[in-house]
């Protein structure tokens, strides 16, 4: 399984503003569905953002999406049946895919959406800027809650800007949208009071921190999680992972593909680590040590896994078999990481993402296991 990858362009590019103008009607039973939806959301802790929520229309925003079947991605379309249950179901909705068949756009779960814009904390009046516009639906939210001058949204993908533009404009709001790299921030409209990415990174970037006004806010996917942190100081900032988990799409930024060829003529070295194991227990801290890494797994003809792949963005690459033989190549030496963690966390039966803080300082920055000065591991710079 291949995720990510495709190149990222810096240069923002704006598409041509039109004036918004409200032409969306939602009947008398969507509306109910709606409001149903958002009570079902929050459950019975109902917030303020209850009634944005109820009062923004999901399905205005995927109007169809992929749900996958048998036989791959099947299009689910405005109208068929199923439709409506599925934009209205805590479910992410995936709403575009690559020319490989890997969804690279996607309307988060509801659930972790409103976790993390609970996490936002948001206050009348604030800035937000959101890294990852999609379908725009989080950027309704945002302008529902804020009002559409407070809120900048950025997507790499400069048709996704374009289609996210007209349909919040058909709902009444035009947020500053533009198309680029959302890792470089939107220096035009800073400084921000609440920045928040819907896509996974690999630490904080460096632009949000600039962009930051005095006490901001951030709520960021790293790894496979959610980090929330406050600003504390010029470049500075720490906080800690939420408990919900998150499986973000990883900012399309470039990645070198794995070199798995290279290790068919290398001698294998023995390892005790069971790598399965390893992969689905430390999974989350593993996307912290590696927020980049990508993993595979070989399996027999009757589906028994034979062997694991792992390979990060820079090209490193390590196989290991269930029978214990690693082989491992590139700049890093990746099942080196993975056992020192299997180590780190050998008498810790599961792992909580709460345990987890991150802290950012001009020099770099680290995430720590248990305590500030417990296990920590530096991020890799965005
Ligand atoms: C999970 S979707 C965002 C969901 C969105 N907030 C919504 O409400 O529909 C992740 C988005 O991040 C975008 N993305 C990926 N890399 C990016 C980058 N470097 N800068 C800005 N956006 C990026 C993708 O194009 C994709 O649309």
């Amino acid at each position: 399984m291949v995720l990510g990858g495709e190149p990222h362009r810096t240069a923002y590019r704006r598409s041509a503003r039109r004036v918004p103008t409200r032409k969306v009607t939602v009947t008398d039973s969507e509306n109910a569905r709606i409001r149903e939806f958002a009570e079902r959301l929050i459950g019975a802790d109902s917030s303020a953002w209850t009634a944005t929520f109820a009062q923004v229309p999901r399905h205005h925003f995927a109007p169809s999406f992929y749900a996958m079947t048998g036989g791959g991605w099947k299009e689910v379309k405005d109208g068929d049946p199923g439709y409506l249950d599925g934009v209205y179901s805590d479910a992410a909705l995936t709403t575009q895919t690559d020319d490989k068949g890997i969804p690279n756009s996607s309307s988060s779960e509801p659930s972790l959406m409103l976790a993390m814009l609970e996490a936002l904390n948001v206050r009348p009046g604030d800035a937000v800027f959101e890294l990852g516009t999609g379908t725009g639906y989080n950027a309704a939210l945002l302008c529902a809650r804020l009002g559409d001058a407070r809120v900048v949204s950025v997507d790499v993908d400069e048709e996704l800007v374009r289609v996210a533009r007209d349909r919040l404009a058909e709902l009444g709001y035009s947020p500053t949208l533009a198309a680029g790299d959302g890792a470089a921030g939107y220096p035009e409209k800073a400084p921000y009071d609440r920045l928040i990415a819907t896509a996974r990174l690999r630490s904080v970037p460096r632009a949000f921190l600039e962009q930051s006004a005095d006490g901001a806010v951030m709520v960021v996917p790293i790894g496979f999680g959610v980090a929330r942190l406050s600003v504390t100081g010029k470049a500075e900032a720490d906080g800690h992972f939420m408990p919900v988990p998150a499986h973000f799409m990883p900012r399309r930024a470039e990645g070198a593909a794995p070199r798995f060829a290279e290790l068919e003529t290398q001698e294998a070295r023995p390892t005790s680590v069971n790598v399965a194991e390893v992969l689905d227990r430390l999974s989350f801290p593993l996307s912290l040590v590696m927020p980049d890494y990508t993993s595979c797994t070989w399996v027999d003809d009757d589906g028994t896994p034979s062997a694991f792949g792992l390979w990060t963005g820079d090209g490193s690459t390590a196989t290991a078999t269930v029978t214990g033989k690693v082989r491992q190549t590139g700049p890093r030496h990746l099942w080196d990481e993975l056992e020192q963690l299997a180590v780190t966390f050998e008498d810790i039966g599961s792992v909580s993402r709460e345990d987890f803080g991150i802290i950012v300082t001009p020099d770099g920055q680290r995430v720590w296991y248990g305590a500030e000065d417990g296990p920590s591991w530096a991020l890799t710079a965005e």
